[in-house]
């Protein structure tokens, strides 16, 4: 699956796997970096014959652990999770992120919330000083779809964002579609000065699923490098 992975991101993935024990219930992400931990992981469970029991954030993680040979049960099957391993697109000094670069962000924040512990695995790049660089994902119901991309607008007007970018994802020419079935919106911000009134407010906001903002979710942050070292942010 992956030939070469990426040096950095191999050095997180072996850090988070290696914080498995037998018996957990885990919650697994989505994306290049959660994939390469994903391959990691099952090797060690078919070297050490753990017993653990999996819950994926996405069809295509479920896919792929399942097919490694992981036991992937859904969320309500196996309950609590002990923790979560996922990536994100960026991470800031108070491990506040911003996930669904990958549309995955809906289903990875509520494996997140049913996790005593969630650890992010990612290469240096996503550390940043403050939010807002990567385009923030929200992710919209396709009803009303032109009615809630106008309230996000007004809603970033009124938190005087002004009307950046409020892009709809595409795939190709036609729209992305979420595991969910619904759409998504890149807002291109350059900055979020107030992650955590920029996320009150796109929150209720009819229509909106759920947005990118992961705020207080991020238990511990492990950053590899490309010499193959880690360093941790808790
Ligand atoms: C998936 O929707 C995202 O939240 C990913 O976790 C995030 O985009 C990180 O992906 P990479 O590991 O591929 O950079």
């Amino acid at each position: 699956q992956n030939p070469q992975p990426d040096p950095a991101k191999l050095a997180a993935s072996r850090a988070a796997v290696a914080l498995v024990r037998d018996g957990m219930k885990l919650g697994l992400g989505t994306g290049s970096t959660a994939s390469i931990m994903v391959e990691l992981l099952a090797g060690r469970v078919r070297a050490e014959g753990l017993s653990l029991r999996c819950a994926a954030t996405s069809k295509a993680t479920a896919e792929l652990a399942a097919g490694l040979g992981l036991r992937v049960e859904t969320l309500d099957e196996i309950g609590w999770l002990d923790m979560t391993i996922d990536g994100a697109d960026e991470v800031d000094p108070d491990l506040h992120l911003i996930k669904g670069g990958g549309g995955a962000h809906l289903r990875e924040k509520v494996v997140a919330a049913a996790s005593d512990r969630m650890v992010v695995i990612a290469d240096p790049g996503k550390i940043v000083d403050r939010l807002g660089a990567f385009p923030l994902p929200v992710e919209v119901l396709q009803f009303g779809f032109e009615t809630t991309r106008t309230l996000v607008r007004r809603a970033l007007e009124g938190l005087d964002l002004g009307d950046r970018e409020v892009m709809q994802r595409l795939k190709g020419s036609d729209a992305w579609i979420t595991d969910e079935g619904n759409f998504i919106l890149d807002l291109h911000l350059q900055a979020i000065p107030d992650p955590v009134l920029l996320a009150r407010a796109l929150s209720a906001i009819p229509g909106v699923v759920e947005h990118g903002l992961f705020l207080g979710m991020c238990d511990l942050a492990i950053i590899g490098k490309p010499d193959g070292d880690v360093v941790t942010l808790d």
